[in-house]
C-alpha cells in the first residue's frame, strides 16, 4: 500500500531573515522529505508559510513606512530566495494572509465556539494611549521588579529570569512611543482549553517524542489556562467573525496556515489533468478518519502551541490531529547562542554569498540525532568534518576513477558480465547490505547515524582502492582489465554512496547524476542498477573549505559597535531613584577598527524643543559645521531644560543610521553619561573646539 505523507515545517515570522538557527529546521525537515520521495512506495508532500500576523509586523511595516501588506510580499521573496538557496524544496510555500486561511480559521473558530468552547470575557491589559493599542508584553518594558535591571520585557528579566506581570514593572514604559501605559478594560475571546484536558493528556502520550510528552504531562497537571485567542485594533491580522474590532490572535490562524497551505497545494495539483479534485485530496488529508500522515517537526521554544493548542483545536473542528510531532533543539555557534558582536549571527545570505550550502546540510545532518538536544555549530569542527568526509573521503573516489575510465574506456564502465572478481563482489555486498540500516536511521530522523554509516562504507571503498592501487595498476598495459575492473567498482561504490547521500546532497547528487549520466536515477530502488551509460567528462564536485572563508562569513555577519536601530527610543534619560550599583560590566574587546568606524563630531546645539506626546525626548537641532545640521531625538528630557541646552557644545555620533520614530526621522545620537546612581550628563569638549570636528 502506498504511504501518503503530509509534512510541515514551522512557519517562519516575516519580519526577519531566516538564519542559520532557522535552518536546523528546514534543513532537518527537508532531507526527511527528500528520502521519502526517494522510495517508490510513497506519495510525500512538504508545505510550510510564512507567518505574517500580529503587532510586530505591523509595526515593523510602520516604521519602514509601508504597509503590512507590502513588508510581506517582500519578505516572502527573501525567504523564498534563501530556501531555494539551500535547496529546500517546498511543494508549497505559501502565507497565513490567503483567503484559504481566513476561511479555515473562521470555520475552525465557529466550529470551537459551536461546541461552547469559547468564552467571552473583559480583562485588564496595558495600554498605550499615546498610540492608541494595547501592548503585547514585549512591548512593554520597565525596571525588573526583583533585582532592578532597567529596561526589561514586561514578561520576564534578562537580568534575572524572574517572570512576572507587565503590571509588576516599575516605570513601565511603551517600546513604542515611551509613553506610560495606563490600564484599560476590554473584552476578550478565550478558548476554554481546560475542557481538553482528557483528550490531551492521552494524546501528548501517544504522538511526541519521550522528552515532550514528559514536559506536556507536568504543564497538563499544572493546569490548563484558557487561552487569550483574541486581540483589540488595530492589529494585522483576519476579523473574528461576529466581533468587528477584534483580531484573531496570530498563534490561533498561524498553524491553520499548514492546513490553507496544503488547500492551495490541492488546488494547484488538481489543474493537472488526470488528478483528483481538490477537494478530494484534501479530505483525502483532513478529515478526521484520514488514514494519510501528518508530521510537524518545530523547534522545542513552540511545543506548547502545537502539542497542546493544536490538537485540541483540530479535534473539536472535526479534523484530524497530527500522526506525531518532532521537536528539536536550537542551534548554538561555537558553543555559544548566535552573537551579532561575534559575528555568529549568521544570515542565510550572507553563508550562501560565502559558503556552499550543502557544507551545512551535511554538517547539520551529522549532528541531529531526532532528539531535542542543542545542536552546536564548531566552525572548526564543520569545516574539518566536511573536508575530510565530504571531499577527502567521497568525492575523492569519483576523482581518482573517472580520469582513468575517460582516456582508457571511453567513458564506459566494464560491462556487467566481465566485471565480477569476488573482491568487487564483496565490496557491492557491503555497501547493499547496509542500505537497510541506513533507512532505517532517516526514517528515525537519527541522520547522525545515517552519516556514521555511510561514511563507515566510504573508508571501506577507501580500503578497496589502497588495495587496489589503480595507478600503479595504469601503468601495466598487462593490467589494463584489472583497471577497468578497479575503477569501474570504485564509480559504482560511488554511485550507491550518493544515493545514500542525496537526502542530505541533493546538489551534489543532481551534479553526479549529470556525471554518471543517470539523469533521474539515483533513487533507493536504483541502488542494484549497475550503470550502463557511458560517464560525462568529470567535473570537480565539491571543494575544500578555506580558512579564510569562515573569516570571512563572520566579518560580514559581526556588527559594529553601535546596535541596530531599535524601534525603543534609547534610554539614556532612565534612571532610578535607588541605590548605587557596581558599574556596569565592561563590554567586549574591540579592535582600533571597530572604534574608527563611528565617527564622533563637535556638535553645536542650534536648537532644543520639547516634543509633543514624547514622554523623555527633546528635539535636538545639531550643527556640525560648514551649514550641515542634524535633527536628533535625545532621552534627555528628564535631566535639562531645552532653553540652557541652546548654544551648548556637545559630541554626536554623527554616521549613525538614521532612524525613523514616531515624531520624525533622529539622525544621529548625543553622547551622554548614565548610570545605576541617578543623573545625566551630557558630555561637553574643551573651550576652542569647533562643530564639525572629529573626535579619535
Ligand atoms: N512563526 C512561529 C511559528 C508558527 S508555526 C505555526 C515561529 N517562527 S520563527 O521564525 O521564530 O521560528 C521558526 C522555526 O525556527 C521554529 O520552529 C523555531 O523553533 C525555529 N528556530 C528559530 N531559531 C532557532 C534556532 N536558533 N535554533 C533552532 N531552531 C530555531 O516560531
Ligand atoms: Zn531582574
Amino acid at each position: 500500500m502506498t504511504r501518503k505523507i503530509l509534512v510541515t515545517s514551522a512557519l517562519p515570522y516575516a519580519n526577519g531573515s531566516i538564519h542559520l538557527g532557522h535552518l536546523v529546521e528546514y534543513i532537518q525537515t527537508d532531507i526527511w522529505v527528500r528520502f521519502h520521495k526517494m522510495q517508490a512506495d510513497t506519495q510525500c508532500f512538504y508545505v510550510c508559510a510564512d507567518d505574517t500576523h500580529g503587532t510586530p509586523i505591523m509595526l515593523r511595516a510602520e516604521k519602514e513606512g509601508i504597509t503590512p501588506e507590502q513588508l510581506i510580499e517582500r519578505v516572502w521573496g527573501e525567504h523564498m530566495r534563501d530556501f531555494s538557496g539551500f535547496n529546500i524544496a517546498f511543494d508549497n510555500y505559501y502565507s497565513t494572509n490567503s483567503e484559504e486561511n481566513q476561511q479555515l480559521a473562521s470555520a475552525i473558530y465557529l466550529k470551537l465556539k459551536a461546541k461552547g468552547l469559547i468564552e467571552i470575557r473583559t480583562i485588564e491589559q496595558l495600554y498605550d494611549p499615546v498610540k492608541e493599542m494595547f501592548l503585547p508584553d514585549r512591548f512593554i518594558k520597565g525596571e525588573c521588579p526583583k533585582c532592578h535591571a532597567k529596561d526589561q520585557y514586561g514578561d520576564s528579566c534578562e537580568a534575572c529570569g524572574t517572570t512576572y506581570a507587565p503590571t509588576e514593572l516599575i516605570a513601565p514604559y511603551s517600546a513604542v512611543s515611551g509613553a506610560t501605559p495606563v490600564t484599560r478594560t476590554s473584552e476578550h475571546h478565550f478558548f476554554k482549553l481546560g475542557k481538553c484536558e482528557d483528550f490531551l493528556r492521552q494524546w501528548t502520550r501517544d504522538h511526541l517524542q519521550a522528552e515532550a510528552s514528559n514536559k506536556m504531562e507536568e504543564w497538563i497537571g499544572s493546569g490548563l489556562h484558557d487561552w487569550d485567542i483574541s486581540r483589540d485594533a488595530p492589529y494585522f491580522g483576519f476579523e473574528i467573525p461576529g466581533a468587528p474590532g477584534k483580531y484573531f490572535y496570530v498563534w490561533l490562524d498561524a498553524p491553520v496556515g499548514y492546513i490553507a497551505s496544503f488547500k492551495n497545494l490541492a488546488k494547484k495539483l488538481s489543474a493537472v489533468s488526470g488528478q483528483p479534485s481538490a477537494e478530494a485530496l484534501f479530505g483525502e488529508f483532513w478529515n478526521p478518519d484520514s488514514r494519510t500522515e501528518l508530521y510537524h517537526f518545530i523547534g522545542k521554544d513552540i511545543l506548547y502551541f502545537h502539542a497542546l493548542f493544536w490538537p485540541a483545536m483540530l479535534e473539536n473542528a472535526s479534523l484530524r490531529t497530527p500522526t506525531r510531532i518532532f521537536a528539536h533543539g536550537f542551534l548554538t555557534v561555537n558553543g555559544q547562542k548566535m552573537s551579532k558582536s561575534r559575528g555568529t549571527f549568521i544570515t542565510a545570505e550572507s553563508y550562501l554569498a560565502h559558503l556552499d550550502p550543502e557544507y551545512l546540510r551535511y554538517y547539520y545532518a551529522a549532528k541531529l540525532n531526532g532528539s531535542m538536544e542543542d545542536i552546536d555549530l564548531n566552525l572548526e569542527d564543520f569545516s574539518a568534518r566536511v573536508n575530510s568526509d565530504l571531499v577527502g573521503k567521497y568525492v575523492n573516489i569519483a576523482s581518482r576513477a573517472a580520469g582513468f575510465i575517460h582516456k582508457r574506456f571511453g567513458g564506459r564502465l566494464i560491462a556487467a558480465e566481465k566485471r565480477r572478481r569476488p573482491e568487487e563482489e564483496e565490496l557491492e555486498t557491503v555497501l547493499l547490505g547496509a542500505g537497510e540500516v541506513i533507512a532505517r536511521a532517516y526514517q528515525e530522523r537519527d541522520f547522525s547515524r545515517a552519516v556514521r554509516e555511510i561514511m563507515r562504507l566510504a573508508d571501506v571503498v577507501n580500503q578497496f582502492v589502497d588495495a587496489n592501487k589503480p595507478w600503479e595498476l595504469a601503468k601495466h598495459p598487462e593490467q589494463e582489465t584489472r583497471l577497468h575492473q578497479v575503477c569501474s567498482e570504485m564509480l559504482n561504490a560511488f554511485r550507491i554512496l550518493s544515493i545514500y547521500l542525496k537526502p542530505i546532497l541533493p546538489g551534489l547528487a543532481a551534479k553526479v547524476e549529470n556525471f554518471l549520466n543517470l539523469p533521474g536515477q539515483l533513487n533507493w530502488h536504483d541502488l542494484k542498477n549497475y550503470p550502463a551509460n557511458a560517464i560525462n567528462t568529470y567535473e570537480h564536485l565539491m571543494t575544500r573549505i578555506e580558512p579564510k572563508q569562515i573569516e570571512a562569513l563572520l566579518e560580514a555577519n559581526r556588527e559594529s559597535l553601535q546596535a541596530a536601530p531599535t524601534t525603543e527610543p534609547h534610554s539614556l534619560a532612565r534612571h532610578s531613584e535607588k541605590q548605587q550599583h557596581a558599574i556596569q560590566p565592561i563590554a567586549e574587546t574591540i579592535t582600533i577598527d571597530d572604534f574608527s568606524k563611528v565617527d564622533l563630531r563637535i556638535a553645536r546645539i542650534v536648537n532644543a524643543e520639547q516634543v509633543e506626546g514624547a514622554e523623555k525626548l527633546l528635539r535636538l537641532t545639531l550643527d556640525i559645521g560648514e551649514a550641515n545640521t542634524r535633527n536628533v531625538f535625545a532621552g534627555i528630557k528628564s535631566a535639562y531644560d531645552p532653553g540652557k541646552l541652546i548654544g551648548r557644545m556637545t559630541v554626536m555620533v554623527a554616521n549613525l543610521a538614521p532612524r525613523k520614530m514616531k515624531f520624525g526621522l533622529s539622525e544621529g545620537m548625543v553622547l551622554a553619561a548614565s548610570g545605576d546612581a541617578p543623573g545625566l550628563f551630557i558630555l561637553s569638549p574643551d573651550e576652542g573646539a569647533q562643530p564639525g570636528m572629529r573626535v579619535k
